[in-house]
């Protein structure tokens, strides 16, 4: 416990403007295609646009979190090929900390098959190196001080379960704040549930985390509810275009925040990152939760202006303008499919 009390008034002295974060997550290649609708099942289709892109869930969050300022290092698995290395490399030029990122032999980097379409995404990830960051990896020595440093731990479901128990229980028992978007959907072990000091579900996610339907309000509210009686954390729900939904604690009140308006909408893929790493980054320097909720969708506003997960992150000025000029509430701060 004085362990501990230590670490936190160490955490304190921590720069509040650059904050530490650890990601600890995937690096996926993104190919996207843009096509004005999706394939129907069996049909070949012309595409409009192909991309290749650096992203993943783990990537655009500590991108995301290094341009909002914050001191970042991602802790994940590539390959030992060139999409590994483009993939670290866009990381590194962007300030973060690649060192933890294992390069694997044996298995190729982690891709994802984005369709944009009418305004839309759909995502297929290829796991690859992501799927053999286990929790002995998390572990190493190394891990074990980042996560017991950082002022703030952001993970996402694209890594085995196991490493991402062990990465939030290492930093929640080091007094760290941790968020965790639950993207994809999975059954979350009760560890990884208790490890999370926020949870920041979609509306499907939530939907799946507290078994529970989340159409109108009141469902959400409830369903909400239920997830944080179940984590003992705060539940913030991203709604797209409806904003966020913010339960601070078991039987609070839901309080809702608002979209904010950045301009026009041209790729939504990647807008739940950079909500969740602004969240984090928020919470890292004391904001409350509901102004760092306020943020984050000033933050994924802006985001999903550009085309790119890794490409739309916004920078910190940006964000404390739009913040700054308060929310009008009519823009899309993050994706509800998940992405
Ligand atoms: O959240 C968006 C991300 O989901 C994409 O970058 C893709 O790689 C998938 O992980």
């Amino acid at each position: 416990m004085e362990e501990k009390k230590r670490k936190q008034a160490g955490r304190k002295e921590h720069d509040k403007a650059a904050p530490t974060i650890v990601v600890v997550g995937s690096l996926n290649m993104d190919i996207v295609m843009e096509s004005a609708r999706a394939p129907e099942q069996g049909e070949t289709l012309l595409g409009s646009g192909m991309h290749l892109l650096p992203g993943g869930k783990g990537a655009n969050q500590a991108l995301c979190a290094a341009r909002l300022g914050a001191t970042v290092s991602m802790i994940g698995a590539v390959g030992d090929d060139g999409f590994g290395a483009e993939m670290t490399d866009a990381l590194e030029r962007e300030g973060v900390d690649v060192s933890r990122v294992l390069r694997r032999a044996e298995t190729p980097s982690g891709a994802a098959s984005i369709w944009l379409a009418g305004g839309d995404n759909r995502i297929l990830v290829y796991p690859g190196a992501n799927g053999t960051l286990g929790a002995e990896d998390i572990a190493a020595p190394e891990n074990v001080r980042l996560l017991q440093e950082a002022d703030a731990v952001l993970i996402q479901l694209e890594i085995p379960l196991d490493a991402a128990v062990r990465a939030a229980t290492i930093a929640r028992e080091a007094g760290a704040i941790v968020v965790l978007n639950p993207a994809p959907a999975a059954e979350l072990p009760e560890a990884l549930l208790r490890g999370a000091s926020v949870l920041t579900p979609n509306r499907g996610e939530l939907a799946a985390l507290a078994g529970a339907p989340t159409d109108g309000d009141a469902q959400l509210a409830a369903a909400a509810r239920k997830l944080a009686a179940a984590s003992g954390g705060a539940v913030v729900t991203t709604l797209g275009e409806a904003g966020a939904l913010v339960l601070e604690r078991q039987g609070g009140t839901p309080e809702a925040v608002p979209a904010a308006q950045a301009g026009p909408v041209v790729d939504t893929t990647g807008a739940g990152d950079c909500f969740s790493a602004a969240l984090a980054v928020a919470l890292a320097r004391g904001s409350a939760l509901p102004e760092a909720a306020r943020y984050a969708a000033c933050a994924a506003a802006l985001a999903v202006t550009r085309l790119g997960a890794q490409g739309g992150m916004p920078a910190e000025a940006e964000v404390d303008r739009l913040y700054s000029a308060g929310l009008s509430g009519s823009a899309s701060p993050a994706d509800e499919s998940g992405a």
